[in-house]
């Protein structure tokens, strides 16, 4: 997980343009509300220009990263196999769902990635005609109720997500229809009583 990437550094910017916006924003209203107390509390409040950057680099630390994120899609992919495979329909259509949005999420972390040759790939776009195909279908066959379309179009999805992992320069990253769910504690029978 290599973390130094354009991207990141632009979110960290952001972060941190968002930082000292909160940070003058606080000032300002304090100056603004209270003028007996505004010198001495901006003296205590305003951090020297090495703590800021520092406080910059921690918030950047928090921000979760690409491969992060894509663990959840493994996550949430797997897990909908397995609500299809039960017929748990509004289970699958969770499922789907939080695929769909960690993908956007993952790629508004890093959207532009170098390959080997140092060319440009556009995640945002790989991830637009992925939506508009593959996981539309995955949509439609779900809200069809149908199993065989599913499995279909779930496969078509796989193979989806390895051409972004190849085009990404990581064609060692192979997804497969898997073998267990990602989850222990949700139950995937639509007819489950609770407690069991
Ligand atoms: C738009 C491009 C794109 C799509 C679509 C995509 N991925 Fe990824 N995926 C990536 C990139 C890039 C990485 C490598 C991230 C890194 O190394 O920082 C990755 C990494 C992964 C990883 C490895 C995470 C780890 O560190 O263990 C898994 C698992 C994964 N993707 C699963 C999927 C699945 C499943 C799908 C489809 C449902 C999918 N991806 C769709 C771009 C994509």
């Amino acid at each position: 997980m290599v973390k130094q990437y354009a991207g990141r550094r632009g979110f960290g910017t952001f972060v941190g343009g968002l930082f000292i916006g909160l940070l003058f924003g606080g000032c300002f209203a304090h100056w603004a509300g209270s003028n007996e107390h505004a010198a001495h509390a901006q003296e205590r409040q305003t951090p020297s220009l090495p703590a800021l950057v520092q406080e910059t680099k921690t918030l950047g630390d928090k921000v979760p990263d690409q491969a992060h994120a894509m663990m959840d899609v493994d996550y949430h992919f797997t897990n909908l196999w397995f609500a299809a495979k039960a017929n748990n329909w509004p289970l699958a259509d969770f499922y789907w769902k939080e695929t769909r949005s960690h993908m956007r999420w993952a790629v508004r972390i890093i959207p532009v990635r170098k390959d080997s040759e140092g060319r440009e790939i556009k995640l945002q776009e790989i991830l637009q005609a992925v939506e508009n195909t593959p996981l539309a279908q995955l949509k439609q066959a779900i809200e069809a109720r149908d199993g065989k379309r599913f499995e279909a179009a779930y496969r078509f999805m796989l193979e989806s997500c390895y051409s972004c992992h190849k085009a990404s320069g990581k064609p060692y990253l192979r997804p497969q229809t898997p073998a267990r769910p990602a989850t222990q504690i949700i139950n995937f029978d639509p007819q489950a009583t609770w407690p069991k």
